[in-house]
């Protein structure tokens, strides 16, 4: 079955069949970064192009290993070596790379909007790999498999997503993409991190991190964006962290069989304890192991799925 769209540019964009199918496809395909050779010729003779205009570590490079897993040629731009640096637009940059006949682009750009953008002016597919505060819906793709891999169905399930809700792409991809599964959200954090009406979108809001975290079967916490400290969102870090750092005291409250994840990178000891972080309810390198699995999932259903065989 294919997907219901050529790219993956938001999560407001997938059903539930798509989302289900991707969750899917990535559970068959974890075997292969188990295997002693970890490569299947799925996507031989596929040429994907990550164009990163923003630092990664983890979703720049996963998506390098999942194409390469694949046996795709991948090829990889970051902002600073490509020719943006002498005034070339980016639809320019898009349209050069499209004569190259690529089979994807991969965008993650500082503005919102940008991979919607170049996807007007490309025949390629284009995955969103984090616009601006906009999106980033393969790390949503990716924290419903960590979840339900360890909860077996995502139908009901309760999520506390827990720091700056206003400028974060990925409580943006996951709000939408969890309501689609029939999950439950609610957004914790300081009024002035939470957007105003986000309880019209069906989502509870609170302000007291302890007391959202009760009955909830995920926390997700978000990394305090320490490149927003001087627009006066926060009055000091410290403050931030009395209220709404992830500790033993605060999860001593919480179901004890609670699943903690973070998208990355961490800030240890200002969102999140570090005994917490490293604890045993915290999944966040099965997450960044997972991203592997979603990205070779969205190759494959975006570019192979028709004259591919996944093993
Ligand atoms: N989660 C995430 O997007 O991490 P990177 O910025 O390292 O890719």
């Amino acid at each position: 079955m294919l997907l219901s769209t050529k790219s993956i540019l938001s999560t407001k964009e997938l059903t539930k069949q798509d989302i289900q199918q991707i969750l899917d496809t990535a559970e068959s395909f974890k075997e292969i970064s188990t295997r002693p050779i970890k490569k299947v010729p799925t996507l031989r003779g596929k040429t994907i192009i990550n164009l990163f205009f923003e630092p990664s570590t983890r979703t720049r490079t996963s998506f390098e290993i999942a194409g390469k897993r694949l046996s795709a040629d991948v090829i990889n731009i970051s902002g600073s070596t490509s020719s943006t640096i002498k005034g070339e637009s980016l639809i320019d940059t898009a349209r050069n790379l499209e004569a190259m006949n690529p089979d994807i682009l991969v965008v993650r750009h500082h503005c919102s909007g940008a991979p919607a953008l170049l996807s007007q002016f490309v025949n390629s597919p284009v995955i969103n790999a984090g616009d601006g505060s906009h999106e980033h819906p393969s790390q949503a793709l990716l924290d419903l498999l960590t979840i339900r891999s360890h909860r077996g169905d995502l139908e009901g399930l309760k999520v506390a997503i827990v720091g700056d809700i206003n400028h974060s792409r990925v409580a943006r991809s996951n709000i939408k993409a969890m309501q689609t599964m029939g999950m439950k959200v609610r957004v914790v954090g300081p009024p002035p991190l939470i957007p105003i009406g986000l309880e019209h979108l069906g989502v509870e809001v609170s302000h007291n991190l302890s007391e959202a975290i009760k009955d909830v079967d995920v926390v997700m916490v978000l990394r305090i964006q320490l490149e927003r400290q001087n627009q006066g969102f926060l009055s000091s870090l410290r403050e931030y962290s009395n209220y709404f750092c992830l500790t033993s005291e605060t999860l001593a409250k919480a179901r004890n069989d609670i699943l903690i994840i973070h998208p990355g990178p961490v800030n240890r000891g200002i969102e999140i304890a570090l005994d917490v972080m490293e604890g045993p309810r915290s999944l966040i390198l099965n997450q960044v192991t997972n991203g592997v699995a979603i990205r070779m999932a969205l190759f494959y259903l975006l570019l192979g799925e028709n004259n591919a065989n996944p093993n």
